[in-house]
């Protein structure tokens, strides 16, 4: 069996440490993978003999990035639509109908394509498990044709065909959510693990959110939820009472939703990326961890309200704007979207976990959000595989 040493790295992050450092950090460390599968970590003077060694050189190695919410299979963009935001616009739900159109209108190979780069550009900036969402067909075939593209690419798909009411069903939106609930999700389910909806003023109401969500899961898909990133809602709390892995945005949360979200089991998942280009305010998450709120961090790629594929951004901005610790951002952005996913096996290095790592150009996980904007991704494995 091929077993690969990484030797000597300077700060090895490991989020399997104790109540005291949960962040499980460990200095001159070794990490000893075999196959797709993390074998052993320790202090580089006990490591165990292998294959292949890779002298990390002092440098700093953390969990691959777990981006738990993405919309990255789509036709089209919207970069008039940001320049006109730039220059004063708000943003507004309503801009997905574009995206819609684009969509519509591409090719299968044409999606796959675009999907297939963006994983491999999220792959490159260190993210290795990826979550993506329908949501931009609409229609029972176009929605069905991006769930099964997206599971080509990820075991993480989500069906959100209750994204927005199409144009065509303009008016009618307790029939279009028939529609998502019937022969929509009947399409999809089988190719979906998780069940969506954007439950906001302008998409879908808390009544017709309830539907999908119950619908879903009465077909086995699990639930998570877009909530309060425009304004205040009921979202947040139908997403606890329905036991969702994850209620995501939270843009504009009242004491109520925090208190609940404290008191649950349902991750609160921050996209700074989306505060940040649509000039929205960022949520304060240092109060919201202080509360005992389970955080993560993601990305939210889509050619609207967020067009940043980038975790090593979304944790600068995290650290910058929304007042967590260098060390919290990293956990959200690796755990924390393990959590959101309700998945053991990524975000954590530990043996029997994946193989999936990122080897920094940089002595600590610090300079993440030190050095913004600057590409410190020098290497990353997938499932024990050096992928660049
Ligand atoms: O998560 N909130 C709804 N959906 C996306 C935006 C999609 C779009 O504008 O195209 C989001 O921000
Ligand atoms: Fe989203």
């Amino acid at each position: 069996m091929t077993a690969t040493l990484i030797t000597n790295i300077g700060e090895l992050t490991t989020n399997a440490g104790s109540s005291e450092d949960r962040f499980g950090t460990m200095i001159d460390a070794a990490v000893l993978i075999e196959r797709d599968r993390i074998a052993w970590t320790g202090a580089t003077a006990d490591a165990p003999d292998a294959d292949e060694i890779v002298d990390a050189a002092g440098r700093a190695v953390i969990p691959g990035f777990v981006d738990s919410h993405s919309h990255i299979i789509f036709g089209g963009d919207r970069a008039a639509e940001f320049e006109a935001r730039m220059a004063g616009q708000s943003y507004a739900a309503g801009g997905i109908r574009s995206t819609v159109a684009a969509t519509r209108a591409a090719t299968d190979e044409e999606l796959r394509t675009r999907v297939r780069g963006m994983v491999d550009e999220m792959l490159a900036q260190g993210t290795t498990t990826i979550e993506i969402k329908s949501g931009y067909g609409l229609d029972v075939a176009a929605e069905e044709r991006l769930v099964r593209l997206a599971a080509e690419v990820t075991s993480e798909v989500t069906f959100l065909g209750a994204h927005v009411v199409p144009a065509e069903y303009a008016g009618r939106a307790d029939e279009y959510v028939d529609l998502v609930t019937g022969e929509m999700l009947d399409a999809c389910a089988p190719h979906a693990k998780w069940i969506d909806v954007f439950c906001e003023t302008g998409a879908f109401t808390v009544e017709q959110s309830r539907r999908v969500l119950e619908a879903g899961i009465a077909r086995g898909l699990m639930p998570r939820v877009h909530a309060s990133q425009l304004g205040p809602g009921e979202g947040v709390r139908l997403a606890i009472e329905l036991g969702a892995a994850s209620v995501d945005h939270g843009t504009y949360l009242t004491a109520p939703d925090m208190e609940a979200l404290a008191a649950s089991s349902t991750v609160l998942t921050l996209l700074p990326g989306v505060e940040f280009s649509t000039r929205q305010p960022y949520p304060d998450a240092r109060h919201l961890i202080d509360s005992g709120v389970t955080v993560a961090l993601a990305c939210d790629t889509n050619p609207g309200s967020s067009f940043t594929s980038s975790m090593p951004f979304c944790i600068a901005v995290a650290v910058r704007d929304m007042g967590m610790t260098p060390a919290e951002a990293i956990w959200a952005a690796t755990a924390g979207g393990a959590r959101a996913l309700r998945r053991d096996d990524v975000g954590v290095l530990a043996p029997g976990k994946r193989a999936d790592l990122v080897l920094l150009d940089a002595p600590t996980r610090v300079h993440l959000a030190y050095r913004p904007g600057v590409p410190l991704v020098r290497q990353v494995w997938k499932d024990g595989v050096a992928i660049r």
